[in-house]
């Protein structure tokens, strides 16, 4: 059996006497592509938090592309993982434009803390190139739209070919046709050689698409399922994670999720 991309066993998480995560397992395989589901406040951002090193688990053990947490530099790996959330729009500096932008993730770094080579620049053009956004590399990124903002982060995100890409929430913001659009274009990113491993997290199960492998579904903090995608996307096990009535329907290899019904007290 290959080593896992990631795997936690037994990851809890409390703060200040509050669970957040219980008991949480989970392992990823390379060539899988997971979407992470689950109601507001179930935990999944704390949950990624865990698997970047901005948190640290209350008990379990985290492992990441081989290294286990507390035994290997958190900053290091970070170069390997692409992360994107919206928290991260909110720190960028106003003023850069969308390639200082894309090249301040060859560092990880908020802002442009020193000279970029011309290879640098040609990375980040090449990057942006990737999610079809070239055309704003001189714009100020805070002057893009948001459908534009979350192309130059992913393409921030990428740019050092990290091995997983988090995406917290990217579709959120998007036009019908823009959401489309960028969901084609992570298509085309997981077609390439070396494509990472995504983690994708929604609220919107027509977002994922055929090349997501793999569900996991958080309920309070609590790991409700797990598995293959066809066999989670269910009316019965969507009804159970959101707490009303769903109905899930599939045509051309998409989901579709009605709610008829009001939230269960
Ligand atoms: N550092 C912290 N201290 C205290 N509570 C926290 C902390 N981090 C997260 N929480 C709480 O944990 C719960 C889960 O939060 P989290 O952001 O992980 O949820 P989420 O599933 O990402 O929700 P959403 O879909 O709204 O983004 C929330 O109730 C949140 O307030
Ligand atoms: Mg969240």
């Amino acid at each position: 059996m290959p080593n896992p991309v990631i795997q936690l066993n037994n990851v809890s998480f409390l703060r200040k006497d509050k669970r957040i995560l219980h008991d949480i397992c989970w392992r990823i395989e390379p060539g899988q592509h997971w979407a992470l589901l689950g109601a507001n406040s179930s935990g999944k951002t704390s949950l990624l938090r865990i698997i970047t090193g901005y948190e640290w688990p209350s008990r379990g053990t985290v492992n990441v592309l081989g290294n286990e947490f507390g035994r290997c530099a958190i900053s290091g790996l970070r170069k390997h993982i692409g992360y994107v959330s919206s928290a991260l729009n909110t720190k960028l500096p106003e003023n850069d434009s969308a390639t200082d932008i894309v090249l301040s993730g060859i560092d990880a770094t908020i802002g442009l803390h020193r000279h970029y080579s011309a290879d640098e620049h040609k990375q980040a053009f090449e990057s942006m190139q990737k999610m079809s956004v070239q055309q704003c590399k001189d714009q100020t990124y805070s002057i893009l739209s948001q459908g534009e903002r979350q192309r130059i982060l992913i393409a921030r995100a990428i740019i050092n070919h990290p091995e997983i890409l988090i995406l917290d929430e990217s579709c959120a913001g998007l036009d019908p046709a823009a959401r489309n659009h960028f969901l084609n274009d992570l298509q085309i990113l997981t077609s390439h050689d070396n494509a990472p491993t995504i983690i994708f997290v929604t609220h919107h199960i027509e977002e994922i698409s055929p090349w997501i492998t793999n569900v996991f579904i958080l309920k309070q903090g609590v790991c409700q399922a797990s598995g293959k995608t066809h066999d989670l996307l269910t009316s019965e096990t969507l009804s159970d994670a959101f707490g009303c009535k769903c109905s899930v329907t599939k045509e051309n290899r998409r989901y579709y999720l009605q709610v008829s019904e009001q939230a269960r007290t």
